[in-house]
């Protein structure tokens, strides 16, 4: 358990992740009926910008504090208006200083008949995500491993809602990890929303990945890839990605108009690019 998110907080893969994040949260607005997101691997939900952390890798640059000065045409603004409206409200003294991981973006979209489970093993970032949500009863954080929460939280009593499932990817087998727990899952909760994150630094894992995933029988899952640089020689963080099972319907359209405009905020070397994919169909 070496890795600190707030090393990487705000870069460009949270750029993405949490975008699509906020659109799925606002899907599930659409109905009156509460709904519940679950966040297996929660981290500490509110990053500094000015820590010691955030400086020494200066990701954060790359990613929100491009987008933040990135000039949007209106279709694209309004998707990522509820985004970009929880960025500003964790900075509602102005300038970019501080970053709202997941659980706290999400946070920021709850009507009032939703909730959050939040869940963090790390035992110093899960006190420091308990107090980010101290008093706050519609959101329940939880010093648990994940993956055990994938089994004992599903279905979730609202039986509507979301799977963010976003592990460290520092120890081998990450991407088989989360092909069974997505499988185990499913058969829980058929119905539940799942969005789960993987780095783009292995094409070989990838493609194996996106094979298993396939594999599985698992219908609907949509495959979204953002990439910032070509493949690189050294294994760096060249791009995200976000498999999305059960997609409301449309999240497909919405990428096709957001992720364009993402891109050409946050990529830095070409070529690169980003892709929308059926892994799998009805
Ligand atoms: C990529 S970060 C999460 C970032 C967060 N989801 C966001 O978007 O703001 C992964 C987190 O998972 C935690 N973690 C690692 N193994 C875990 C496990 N088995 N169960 C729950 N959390 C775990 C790490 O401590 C770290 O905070």
């Amino acid at each position: 358990m070496n890795y600190r998110h707030a090393y990487h907080a705000g870069n460009f893969a949270d750029v993405v992740k949490h975008a699509v994040l906020s659109r799925l949260v606002e899907y599930l607005k659409q109905k009156d009926k509460a709904f519940r997101v679950i966040d297996t691997h929660a981290g500490i939900g509110r990053y500094d910008l000015a820590s010691m952390e955030a400086g020494k890798t200066g990701e954060w640059q790359g990613g929100i504090g491009r987008l933040f000065e990135a000039a949007l045409e209106p279709r694209t603004a309004a998707l990522l208006e509820p985004y970009l409206e929880a960025v500003r409200l964790e900075n509602s003294d102005g300038g970019l200083r501080r970053y709202p991981g997941s659980p706290l973006m999400v946070r920021y979209l709850l009507r009032k008949q939703d909730r959050l489970t939040a869940i963090e093993l790390h035992h110093e970032d899960a006190a420091r995500l308990k107090a980010v949500f101290a008093g706050d009863f519609q959101t329940r954080v939880i010093e648990l491993d994940g993956w055990l929460a994938l089994g004992a939280h599903l279905p979730p009593k609202e039986k509507r809602g979301l799977v963010l499932v976003d592990p460290p990817f520092e120890e081998d087998g990450e991407f088989e990890r989360l092909v069974e727990n997505l499988r185990r899952a499913h058969r829980r909760w058929p119905g539940g929303i799942y969005a789960l994150w993987y780095p783009i630094k292995d094409r070989k894992a990838v493609a194996a990945f996106r094979a298993a995933l396939k594999a599985t029988g698992i219908p609907k899952l949509l495959d979204i890839a953002f990439e910032i640089r070509p493949a690189s020689s050294d294994p760096s963080l060249d791009g995200s990605g976000l498999v999305v099972v059960n997609p409301p319907f449309t999240l497909e359209a919405e990428l096709r108009v957001m992720l364009p405009a993402l891109h050409r905020a946050l990529a830095v070397e070409q070529p690169s690019r980003w892709t929308v994919e059926w892994l799998a169909g009805e």
